[in-house]
């Protein structure tokens, strides 16, 4: 398979659309970035990597965050986590506050924001600092010392991110919160400021294309039927209420972040991030659920 001819292709069919999104500035921080940027890597199971545009520069990988904090969390609490998250996807917006009422303060799934509080939460309660060593754990699963929290963009958000503040209070209304909402929301803060770039984050998700190791060392991160549960929960809420859309013409597992990242496996052979940071209206990359599209079309691999 030529990953590098069908790279070039899609870096040259997605050009039209980046001019047509819109980058978040919901968050202070994020709003300065041109929409043109471009960047995709792939890492195969054979440990190729292929690259094409800005794929080497970093940028703040926001809800991607959510999938290793539920890893860290599989590994700390096992199925107890799903006492206090569901694993439906929720149909709504990635912040919404309107199900945590009608469903008593637990959330639909641990990749909305509400359950990546409580999965942030279950973290502290293990470990007083929870984001450091959620940092350190993906500076392992990426094999890459070199990855650290962009402290602006967690500032940023922590002055102004009123409906997270609002949601961790909720939630803590309920008890399902343990800890201080002021401590989960500077945990999560700051896990979605972590910095990363396209072949960074394709590194850091292979465990989940390689059964739950990570191919380098054969180290086992979770076993292979919670890499299998993860990947399910990628593919049914890892996109928020464009899920369906996504699954349809990505056909891949897939998370997905405000800041225009998009990490996507195919088990057994590679994973994939893109990034662009122009978004459509649910919050996903506009360039780069296309190129996903395109890359699932142009290499005929996608898990259906
Ligand atoms: O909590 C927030 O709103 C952001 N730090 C992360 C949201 C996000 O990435 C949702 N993804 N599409």
């Amino acid at each position: 398979m030529n990953y590098q001819k069908i790279l070039e292709e899609i870096h040259a069919e997605v050009q039209p659309l980046l001019a047509k999104s819109h980058v978040a500035d919901y968050i202070p921080e994020l709003a300065h970035i041109s929409p043109k940027k471009f960047g995709m890597a792939v890492l195969t199971s054979e440990g190729e990597t292929f690259q094409i545009g800005d794929a080497t520069e970093k940028f703040s990988i926001q809800s991607i965050s959510k999938v290793f904090a539920l890893t860290l969390a599989m590994r700390l609490e096992g199925d107890a986590i799903w006492k206090r998250v569901g694993r439906e996807p929720s149909g709504t917006a990635f912040n919404s506050l309107v199900q945590l009422e009608y469903e008593q303060g637990i959330p639909r799934n641990p990749f909305i924001n509400a359950g990546a509080l409580v999965i942030t939460d279950m973290i502290l309660s293990h470990l007083d600092n929870a984001h450091e060593t959620l940092l350190a754990f993906i500076q392992k699963l990426a094999n890459n010392k070199n990855i650290v929290f962009d402290l602006n963009v967690a500032r940023s958000e922590k002055e102004t991110g009123y409906l997270n503040i609002a949601l961790a209070n909720f939630i803590k209304s309920f008890g399902n919160l343990k800890n201080a909402p002021e401590n989960v929301l500077n945990a999560y803060f700051h896990h979605c400021s972590i910095a990363m770039t396209c072949t960074e984050l394709a590194h850091a998700g292979i465990f989940l294309a390689n059964k739950g190791k990570l191919p380098w060392n054969n180290e086992k991160i979770v076993a292979p039927n919670q890499a299998k549960y993860i990947k399910s929960l990628m593919l049914t809420c890892g996109t928020y209420d464009s899920v369906g859309d996504f699954a349809y013409r990505v056909g891949l597992p897939g998370k997905s972040g405000v800041r225009g990242g998009i990490l996507a496996v195919m088990p057994g052979k590679f994973s994939v991030c893109v990034w662009s940071p122009g978004l459509n209206e649910t919050g996903n990359s506009l360039a780069g659920t296309k190129a996903l599209e395109l890359f699932t079309t142009l290499t005929g691999i996608s898990i259906f």
